[in-house]
């Protein structure tokens, strides 16, 4: 029987791919967990959607799902003292706040349907500004291009718009504002981390920008859609509670993007931590501390997290294709049913063969911002076999991990001792030795990896009290982790990167005069 004292947070986790619910204990161990994957929809060649309400399921899904394996080991709902929400960022969807209804598929980060509006931003006067003050640079990649996009190209949206009943949100607030039971309550927030990834946002202000919503609006005019009151990633009040299912008054109480929240879960919470994401893409964040630091090099700057109105800043650099090119290789190539297997097949051979391969399905994202890149091989020969492909598929975002500390370490002036992983990849011991010979630094891997998940209940956590400092989290998830340190020597290991960025050149402008 369990111990009548012990306290649980649950943490929706809505990734790209899949749906999660984990509930933790306080030493922050999951001991319950529910999965569901979704469909992704890929409507034309660049395009990527999901559809809203199969999100909703999903996660509902997941909570019935882990609240039964948690009864039956013996525990009481009751004891979970609140919930937290990570989530995908930038993905966009709009609804009608009359019916609550979306009014098309959410457009996912990766779709580059926007590069040519992105392309028309950029010609603006006035966009050399706009970093300074969002922390991005206009690419199809935020938020904002998508609301765009959406706007012009359907009608249904427009109409809605110049009824004046449109609303925007990110991933986190479409869960808040549905599992809250949409339009009867009306919960409409968004946490920072999730507000800095749409362009819309003062990064320094936390609020939304008037300047930048003036640049943006393109033909429409976006003080006219609504969008959701910005708030901490912490908080006791404003995420309101569920509204049906096993958990149906259990309260939300914190919110953070995805890579925010594996930060969190790293206990990046000082200046000069940093750690590595390899989910669906791959995120670095570094930590900056109190002051935000806008990027010469190719990076973004982002809100890492805002538990008490003192908002922490990051730098960070996304990669857009990291599992999802191990999925590729699975899905559209056939090379085989579970993700480990490529590992083994990477295995199979002793290095690339001489192949290349620039996973730019998406464009490339940093440090290079390349709209018009696109995936590529190089070095293919008699000798090639599937084995150098799917090492390639890896080692392709260990080079972009390497690309984007140079830049980091640039900008920040300082030079990372160590870097924390987390995420599926991030299972691959080849993918990880690689990318400690590649960066030179030693590689950290926590023995349990649902760093993502752990972010949002320690978010939720602070906001309920069951963690009070950031003290109380030091040893947890602390035992059994593994270390990378770099083997290759330095010259081969500049030779592969040299390549690779031969490779990145190479792979722009296909299609440039069509
Ligand atoms: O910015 C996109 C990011 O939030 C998606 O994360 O974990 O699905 O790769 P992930």
């Amino acid at each position: 029987m369990a111990d009548k004292e012990e306290v649980f947070v649950g943490s929706i986790d809505q990734g790209t791919t899949s749906s999660r619910f984990l509930i933790f204990n306080k030493a922050g161990e999951p001991v319950a967990v529910h999965q569901e994957e979704f469909t992704q929809i890929y409507p034309n060649p660049g395009w990527h959607e999901h559809d809203p309400e199969g999100i909703i399921k999903s996660v509902e899904n997941c909570i019935e799902g882990a609240i039964k394996i948690f009864e039956k080991d013996g525990h009481s709902k009751d004891s979970i003292k609140a919930i937290g929400i990570t989530n995908q960022r930038e993905t966009t969807v709009v609804w009608d706040t009359t019916t609550g209804e979306a009014l098309h598929n959410a457009i996912v980060w990766t779709d580059t349907r926007t590069a040519g509006i992105a392309r028309e931003l950029k010609a603006q006067q006035g966009s050399d500004k706009i970093m300074n003050i969002c922390g991005e640079p206009i690419s199809s990649y935020p938020s904002a291009t998508k609301l765009l996009w959406l706007l012009k190209n359907v009608e249904k949206v427009r109409k809605v718009y110049e009824a004046g009943n449109l609303a925007f949100g990110t991933i986190d607030t479409w869960l808040t504002y549905k599992l809250n039971g949409g339009p009867e309550k009306n919960v409409f927030v968004s946490d920072p981390t999730n507000a800095s990834r749409t362009m819309f946002m003062d990064i320094r202000k936390l609020q939304y920008s008037d300047e930048m919503l003036e640049f943006l609006s393109y033909e429409f005019d976006l003080k006219k859609v609504h969008m959701p009151k910005i708030v901490r990633s912490a908080d006791k009040e404003v995420y309101g509670k569920l509204s049906s299912g096993p958990l149906k008054g259990f309260p939300i109480m914190g919110c953070l993007g995805d890579q925010s929240a594996a930060l969190v879960g790293q206990k990046g919470f000082e200046a000069g931590s940093a750690k590595n994401t390899y989910g669906t893409g791959c995120f670095l964040l570094y930590n900056t501390g109190d002051k935000p630091i806008i990027s010469t090099h190719g990076l973004l700057t982002t809100v890492a997290f805002d538990f008490d109105g003192k908002p922490v800043y990051a730098l960070e650099g996304s990669i857009a294709v990291a599992g999802s090119g191990v999925k590729f290789l699975m899905n559209n190539l056939g090379f085989s049913h579970a993700s480990h297997k490529i590992t083994e097949l990477a295995e199979s051979v002793p290095d690339n063969g001489g192949l290349v391969f620039v996973t730019a399905f998406s464009g490339l994202f940093a440090p290079y911002w390349i709209d018009d890149a696109h995936g590529t091989m190089f070095g293919i020969t008699h000798h090639i076999e599937r084995g150098h492909i799917a090492r390639a598929t890896l080692e392709a975002v260990c080079f972009q991990t390497k690309a984007i500390l140079d830049a980091m370490q640039k900008d920040s002036g300082h030079e990372l001792k160590e870097l924390k992983v987390d995420g599926g990849m991030s299972n691959s011991a080849l993918c990880m030795q690689t990318q400690a010979d590649l960066v030179g630094i030693p590689i950290v891997r926590p023995k349990m990896r649902e760093t993502t998940a752990l972010g949002a209940a320690i978010a939720a956590g602070f906001a309920s009290g069951v963690w009070k400092t950031f003290d109380e989290l030091k040893e947890v998830n602390t035992a059994g982790q593994t270390t990378f340190e770099a083997k290759l020597d330095k010259q081969a290991s500049a030779k592969m990167f040299k390549r690779w960025s031969k490779a990145v050149t190479m792979s722009k402008g296909w299609l440039a005069e069509e």
